[in-house]
């Protein structure tokens, strides 16, 4: 059984470490899509505010059949401390039962608040899973990532937990 990489991501980060990821263990890829794009300037209030608010975005219907996987590695950045509105929605619509979870987040800072961390856990048991590690992956908003500095980070992650 394969590796199931979803993931959310605005500005192109999520996406790029998630594409490390897959790569890394042979996995498929899948997006999580809000119906409406998001714009660049107010936009970034609104989403702060959002994903503090513990808002669920609408998102776009995914042919996610959780069955057909073996370990499922989630993504989203941090907005504002905690996980974006289209992750909270994947996590209320989706089931994970019985699935082995790995968080993977991007963030300015160096790592997500604990108790950020807690709620996505505790979500994600709701939903049947079970989160068994984590990674953080440092970014700078406007600058594209380093990739081979991801793909080591990811290595070495993977080496230790898989
Ligand atoms: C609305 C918004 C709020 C953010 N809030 C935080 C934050 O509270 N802490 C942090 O470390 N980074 C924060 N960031 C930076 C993002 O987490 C970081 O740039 C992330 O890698 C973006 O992922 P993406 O490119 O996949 O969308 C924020 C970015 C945005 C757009």
């Amino acid at each position: 059984m394969k590796d199931l990489i979803i993931y959310y991501s605005w500005t192109g980060h999520t996406r790029a470490v998630a594409s490390v990821i897959a790569a890394a263990v042979n996995g498929e890829l899948m997006e999580i899509q809000e119906t409406t794009a998001r714009k660049k300037g107010v936009g970034f209030v609104i989403a702060a505010f959002q994903a503090l608010c513990g808002v669920k975005s609408r998102i776009k219907e995914m042919e996610f059949t959780p069955d057909r996987y073996n370990r499922i590695f989630l993504g989203t950045p941090i907005w504002a401390g905690k996980a974006t509105p289209a992750m909270n929605s994947f996590l209320t619509r989706y089931n994970l039962v019985n699935k082995k979870v790995y968080l993977f987040f991007t963030l300015q800072d160096s790592k997500p608040p604990l108790k950020t961390i807690k709620t996505l856990s505790k979500k994600v048991k709701e939903q049947g899973g079970q989160v068994y590690n984590l990674i953080s992956i440092k970014t700078k908003m406007g600058e594209a990532l380093n990739r081979k500095k991801v793909e080591t980070k990811i290595k070495e992650w993977l080496a230790k937990i898989l």
